[in-house]
């Protein structure tokens, strides 16, 4: 697993990152180790609910040197035709034989004499080694792996749920029903899931992605006779297509002319007059989006108006698509959707704040999202780099350079972690900046400049994405990521032929099919 100079590395995961980490390193000559806990690949590809389909436009979910096959037609393909896309990209790159499958990685610790060693120059970050715990999931035997370099690929979806905290006597404890979350419900294979909720009084928590899916399998099931209650704590812009009143809504977000509109960490004086001069537009895009989705959604005949912008919600990466129907089977009476700030739970079921009556259930589905940040937090040994992980109240995002590195941890990378609105598109080009900077093309800034980068980072994320900045996302600003990245790596940012259609085409992966 070392490369010409010696060097090893090791990478955690084998979802889309940690293949594509994998890849970009086995291209400087490196050969990477991967450790993935499952038995195969694609991460949460491999094995979710059964309805789930690819909710980013097929051109925008793909490897940039390995189109979807023509056989593929649909826009949003579904989890199978996925899954066989990324098994495709590993056979057709070789990937599979670097993963070694069944292998956890416990714990992560660095070794390094002066480890506290407060240097600035980033010279003490090269020094060391870590030392990466292994469990064989099967044979439950562990060995210790010394590597120079490791790539933390985990995911932030699975493995950890988000469960709600209660008071006592108020929580699923109360209940004489099932409570499950959605983690649960991806695992099980479509028959399981239809006997599970078959017959049921169903109550689903959550108004994104993973609630909305299931609330429409449940209600598929079982009709209006036993309607599926969901439970809504924020309403949210979830769009039911990508072209609002017939427009595409790539060329409202996803070109550089739209980034203009919008404030960008690190602008200059000029960039910063312009965004403000724009600002009437950047509303006016964001209520033209809003004003398409109430009317195609009937928002307000449901009381299902949110209160956050459709900014907000881009700028945190929440667009969830709306499952084709929904509204339809809320006016049929066959999903019941109530609005709640919180809620607990009695015998009969849930019963939301403000309200004495319970709704009654004999299932209740929390899809109420993971704990991504515990995962990545706890690989870690040292409480030093848990506590920076995490930030010292848990209340901040994973502050990472370039959105890959955390500057105080040395010789690592967290690829995935933080979002976009197409995340492979993301992961992918993060990869290749990091391959770079494993193979010594530029180097990283003194901690502070990278602090303050991150700082500068922060305060866009804040500004447009309110109480939901903690979801460590670039949000709006795609180009402007990766036009930093293509500088780090010397490569021209403008990726275009011509002028208006380096403006005014939507960017997308094809766009980085290699240095120009
Ligand atoms: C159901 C679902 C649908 C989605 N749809 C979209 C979409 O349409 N568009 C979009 O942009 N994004 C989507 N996402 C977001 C999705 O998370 C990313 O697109 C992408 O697949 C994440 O890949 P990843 O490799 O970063 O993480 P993951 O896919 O989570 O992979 C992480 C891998 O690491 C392994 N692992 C974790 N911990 C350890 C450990 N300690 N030791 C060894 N191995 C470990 C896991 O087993 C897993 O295989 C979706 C997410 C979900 C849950
Ligand atoms: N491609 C697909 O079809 C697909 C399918 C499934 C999942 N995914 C992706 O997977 C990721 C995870 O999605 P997810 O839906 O599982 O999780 P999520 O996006 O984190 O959504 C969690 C939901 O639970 C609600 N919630 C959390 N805590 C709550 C509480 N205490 N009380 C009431 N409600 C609570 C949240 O409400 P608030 O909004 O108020 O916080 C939100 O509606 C997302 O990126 C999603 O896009 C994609």
């Amino acid at each position: 697993m070392a490369n010409c100079d010696g060097r090893r590395i090791a990478i955690i995961g084998g979802g889309i990152s940690g293949l594509l980490a994998c890849k970009y390193a086995i291209s400087k000559g490196f050969d990477p180790i991967v450790f993935e806990s499952e038995s195969s690949i694609g991460g949460v590809w491999s094995k979710t609910i059964e309805s789930t389909k690819l909710q980013t436009p097929k051109p925008l979910y793909q490897f940039s040197d390995f189109p979807w096959p023509d056989s593929v037609t649909e826009v949003f393909p579904d989890q199978h035709t996925v899954l066989e896309y990324i098994k495709s990209y590993a056979r057709h790159f070789d990937l599979v034989r670097h993963i070694q499958f069944n292998n956890k990685v416990l714990s992560l610790s660095y070794d390094y004499e002066d480890e506290d060693e407060d240097e600035d120059d980033g010279e003490w970050m090269s020094k060391g080694k870590w030392n990466v715990t292994v469990q064989q999931t099967q044979t439950l035997s562990t060995k210790v792996y010394q590597v120079d370099y490791v790539v933390v690929c985990v995911g932030r979806f699975s493995q950890v749920p988000n469960i709600p905290e209660f008071p006592e006597n108020k929580g699923p404890e109360a209940f004489e029903g099932k409570v499950i979350h959605s983690m649960d419900y991806s695992k099980m294979d479509s028959t399981t899931a239809t006997d599970l909720v078959k017959g049921k009084h169903v109550a689903v928590v959550g108004f994104q992605k993973s609630g909305l899916d299931i609330a429409m399998e449940s209600s598929t099931v079982n009709g209006v006779e036993r309607p599926c209650t969901v439970i809504v704590r924020t309403p949210h812009w979830n769009v039911p297509d990508y072209f609002p009143w017939g427009f595409p809504m790539a060329k409202l977000y996803l070109n550089r002319f739209s980034e203009l509109t919008v404030h960008k960490p690190g602008e200059g004086l000029l960039l910063y007059l312009i965004a403000t001069i724009l600002s009437p537009l950047r509303w006016g895009f964001s209520k033209f989006v809003e004003s398409y989705i109430k009317h195609k959604l009937r928002l307000s005949k449901h009381g299902m108006v949110p209160d956050h912008s459709f900014l907000n919600e881009l700028s945190a990466c929440l667009i969830s698509t709306v499952p084709q129907g929904f509204y339809d089977r809320v006016e049929e009476g066959r999903l019941k959707l109530k609005k709640a700030k919180s809620f607990g739970f009695t015998k009969q079921g849930i019963v939301l704040e403000g309200q004495a009556e319970p709704i009654k259930s004999d299932l209740v589905i929390l899809a109420t999202g993971f704990r991504g940040i515990d995962k990545l937090k706890h690989i870690f040994e040292s409480p030093k780099y848990q506590q920076l992980i995490a930030g010292s109240d848990d209340s901040a995002a994973v502050p990472l350079y370039r959105e890959c590195i955390h500057p105080q941890i040395p010789q690592l990378a967290i690829i995935g972690f933080s979002e976009s609105i197409a995340n492979l598109y993301t992961s992918e080009i993060r990869c290749r900046w990091l391959a770079e900077l494993l193979d010594g093309k530029f180097k990283l800034p003194s901690v502070k400049m990278m602090e303050k980068d991150i700082a500068e980072w922060d305060k866009y994320k804040k500004r447009y994405s309110k109480k939901y900045y903690r979801r460590s996302c670039i949000g709006a600003l795609h180009i402007w990521h990766n036009d930093q990245l293509c500088k780090d790596m010397g490569w021209n940012p403008k990726r275009k032929k011509g002028l208006w259609a380096e403006w005014f085409e939507p960017y997308g992966p094809m766009d980085y099919t290699g240095p120009i």
